[in-house]
């Protein structure tokens, strides 16, 4: 741990501001990593890892580059922190597919998936074979036909945090859980930081607290108004079952299944605007089973057995919110709603370069001087 100040504070450790802080760290950044609770105790811990553009970006929209240049980074992402930390990653290019129950939800993902192929999301029509071949689990179904995305990824986004909070630890990030940023200070050449108890200062801060990063009060430098974060939550829920009986990821529309090295069958979704409420209820589970249900009847001899809900960090902002706020010392990086796994190593690749990059002057003259 280091006591000395920080370079760069990073608020919020989930996938983002872990991920920045490690590459911050090991770009040679004395590095304070804050967390109002424990790293990735949140979303992070709740994602269900799906590395999938095909799922989820259907038009020429600004997660689009994003995400596409993520997904180039993440093999090398996974490999370095295994590397460097010895955690084994549940990492896999299991391919998605994405089903169509009767004739108009066929035409509407066929033009889909031709939409996206224009845009460099690869995928090619599966015959009912050819879709037996790639999941045999869907032979109890006669479906109006299916689309894989053979570059659709799983990773287990607890391995990652896992990885990321040793390989945080060893590059000499110090880390604070249970510090809850209540307000930011923004004046030249310092972003001052306050907890309840407690205030950290450094030249540079990254604001990547998720679905809570705009209820940190701003205030100081005159800052254009920032998008506001707020938490669109989602409900999963698991089977225990043996491991290997589900390789790609089954998709119908924001329905979904896919099995983790471990065995454990992770079915989701629902979306729900209702602030930060925990409840996992009863109608979700119920909702969410009786989807997973329909996309595949196989899962219906089956009991999930564990349910947990997490807060997607949305923002109102037409993409994630990554960029420096005007020419101040403090970053931006959270708004990523359903895509924060896959976007973990982009975003901590231009915030990481653009610190770097607004600090070399500084540095440069302090050699001089
Ligand atoms: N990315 C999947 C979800 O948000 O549920």
């Amino acid at each position: 741990m280091r006591s000395s100040s920080p370079d760069t504070l990073v608020i919020g450790g989930g996938i983002i501001g872990a991920s920045i802080a490690w590459k911050l760290a090991l770009a040679g950044l004395r590095v304070s990593l804050v967390d109002a609770g424990s790293v990735g105790g949140e979303a992070s811990w709740a994602g269900a890892g799906m590395l999938a553009p095909g799922g989820e970006i259907v038009s020429r929209e600004p997660w689009l580059d994003l995400a596409l240049e993520s997904m180039r980074l993440y093999p090398a992402f996974v490999a370095e922190l295994q590397a460097a930390t010895g955690v084994v990653i549940d990492y896999r290019v299991s391919g998605g597919i994405d089903v169509a129950l009767d004739d108009e939800e066929w035409r509407a993902l066929g033009a889909r998936a031709e939409r996206q192929r224009a845009l460099g999301i690869a995928s090619t029509v599966l015959d009912r074979q050819s879709l037996l071949d790639q999941a045999p689990l869907c032979r109890d179904r006669d479906y109006a036909g299916a689309v894989l995305y053979p570059d659709d990824t799983l990773v287990d986004p607890r391995d990652v945090m896992r990885a990321l909070t040793i390989a945080c630890r060893s590059a000499g990030v110090e880390i604070r859980e249970g510090w809850r940023a209540t307000s930011l200070h923004v004046s030249r050449g310092s972003v001052l930081v306050e907890s309840p108890a407690d205030s950290l200062h450094a030249p540079f801060a990254v604001l990547a607290a998720g679905a809570w990063s705009t209820g940190i009060a701003i205030s100081g430098t005159t800052l254009p108004a920032l998008p506001i974060a707020f938490p669109v939550k989602g409900l999963l829920i698991s089977y225990p079952l043996e491991p290997g009986v589900l390789r790609p990821i089954l998709r119908r529309g924001h329905t979904y299944l896919l099995q983790r090295a471990t065995g454990i069958m992770i079915a989701g979704t629902t979306s729900e605007e209702v602030g930060f409420n925990r409840t996992v209820d009863e109608h979700s589970i119920d909702d969410v089973t009786a989807r997973v249900g329909e996309l595949l009847p196989w899962i219906r001899r089956h009991q999930p057995t564990a349910a947990w809900i997490g807060f997607r960090p949305a923002a109102d902002s037409p993409g994630p919110v990554i960029h420096r706020a005007a020419d101040t010392g403090l970053w931006l990086a959270y708004g990523h709603y359903r895509n924060g796994i896959l976007l973990a190593p982009v975003t901590a690749k231009l915030v990481t370069e653009g610190i770097l990059a607004t600090r070399a002057p500084a540095a440069a003259h302090s050699f001089s001087s």
